[in-house]
């Protein structure tokens, strides 16, 4: 029996029901905002993280795609990935997890790097509102 989904199962499911599809209120505190552009193509990507202050995790997450349906596919899986994660297991998805997962050909690796760039700038965003938060081992920005 057929237990593995096909790549274009995968794409085409997240494509054509995109999960967690939506913005929130940017200004709230416990929200961080990624915004992020691919150079290769101009697709851009908002993704949106709200977060639980008493154990730093994602409690809610949001986005829009303005880009190629793997981009979409790739933030649609991305935000069902990271629901309940910490802000360092969000902050540390590679992109070649996405697009193994969703089986994208090497030309489409880019649109998966849209989606681990955007949960990254989402997470910078929210530790730069909220700098109490942020792990002191954490190094760089
Ligand atoms: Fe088949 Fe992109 S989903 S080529
Ligand atoms: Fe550029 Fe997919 S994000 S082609």
């Amino acid at each position: 029996s057929i237990t593995r989904r096909s790549y274009h199962e995968k794409v085409l499911d997240h494509y054509s029901k995109p999960r967690n599809v939506g913005s929130m209120l940017k200004t709230d505190a416990d929200v961080g905002t990624g915004l992020v552009g691919a150079p290769a193509c101009g697709d851009v990507m908002k993704l949106q993280i709200r977060v639980d202050p008493n154990n730093n995790t994602i409690s809610d997450v949001k986005f829009k795609t303005f880009g190629c349906g793997s981009a979409i596919a790739s933030s649609s899986y991305l935000t069902e990935l990271v629901r309940g994660m910490t802000l360092e297991q969000a902050g540390s998805i590679k992109n070649t997890e996405i697009a193994q997962e969703l089986c994208l050909p090497p030309v489409k690796l880019h649109c998966s790097m849209l989606a681990e760039d955007a949960i990254k700038s989402a997470i910078s965003n929210y530790y730069s509102k909220n700098p109490h938060a942020k792990p002191t081992n954490l190094a760089g920005t």
